[in-house]
C-alpha cells in the first residue's frame, strides 16, 4: 500500500485542502497531513493550533483516520520519516503551476525516490485559500461556506481577541 504525505501551512485548513485530502485518500493506502511548522507566511494560528485545528476539522468532516503531524525542516526528511511513496499538493488554478513545479523539482533534486502527485481541486474551491479566509473572516465575512465549523470558532477567537 503507497503511503503518501500531504505537506502545506494549513494557516487554517479549508475545505480544499479536505477536498484535496478526499481525494488523495482514495489512492493511497496511507496519508500523512503534515504541517510546517515554520512557513515562509507569518502564521495566525501557531503551530499546535495549526495541528489541532486540522484534525478537528478531519474528525468534523468524517476523516479522523488520516494522520496529522507536523514538521520543521526540509519536506523530505519528513516524508522519509514516514516512510513515504508520493508528496501530495493540490491544484487550484494556472497560477499555481509555476510554484509547484520549482517545489516538486527541488524536492525530485534532494530526494529521487519520492513522487510528487497532484490533485486537482473541485471547482467551486479553485479561488479558495487561507490567506483569503483570513481576510474574510478578519472583516466578519462569512466564511462557512470555505471552512468547517471548528475552523470558523477558531478564526472568530483569534481574529476577535485582537
Ligand atoms: O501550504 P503551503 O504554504 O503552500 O506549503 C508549502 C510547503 C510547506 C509544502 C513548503 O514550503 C515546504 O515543503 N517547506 C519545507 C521546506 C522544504 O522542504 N523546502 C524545499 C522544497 S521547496
Amino acid at each position: 500500500m503507497a503511503i503518501a504525505i500531504y505537506p502545506g501551512s494549513f494557516d487554517p485548513i479549508t475545505y480544499g485542502h479536505i477536498d484535496i485530502t478526499r481525494r488523495a485518500r482514495k489512492l493511497f493506502g496511507r496519508l500523512v497531513i503534515a504541517v510546517v511548522a515554520n512557513p515562509h507566511k507569518n502564521p495566525l494560528f501557531t503551530l499546535e493550533e495549526r495541528v489541532e485545528l486540522t484534525k478537528d476539522a478531519l474528525r468534523e468532516e468524517g476523516l479522523s483516520e488520516i494522520e496529522v503531524t507536523s514538521f520543521d525542516g526540509l519536506l523530505v526528511e519528513c516524508a522519509r520519516a514516514h516512510g513515504a511513496d508520493a508528496i501530495v499538493r493540490g491544484l487550484r488554478a494556472n497560477s499555481d503551476f509555476e510554484y509547484e513545479f520549482q517545489m516538486a523539482l527541488a524536492n525530485r533534486d534532494l530526494a529521487p525516490q519520492f513522487e510528487s502527485v497532484f490533485f486537482m481541486t473541485a471547482g467551486n474551491y479553485s479561488f479558495l485559500a487561507s490567506s483569503m479566509v483570513k481576510e474574510v473572516a478578519s472583516y466578519g465575512g462569512d466564511v462557512s461556506n470555505f471552512v468547517p465549523k471548528s475552523v470558523q470558532k477558531a478564526l472568530r477567537e483569534k481574529l476577535g481577541a485582537r
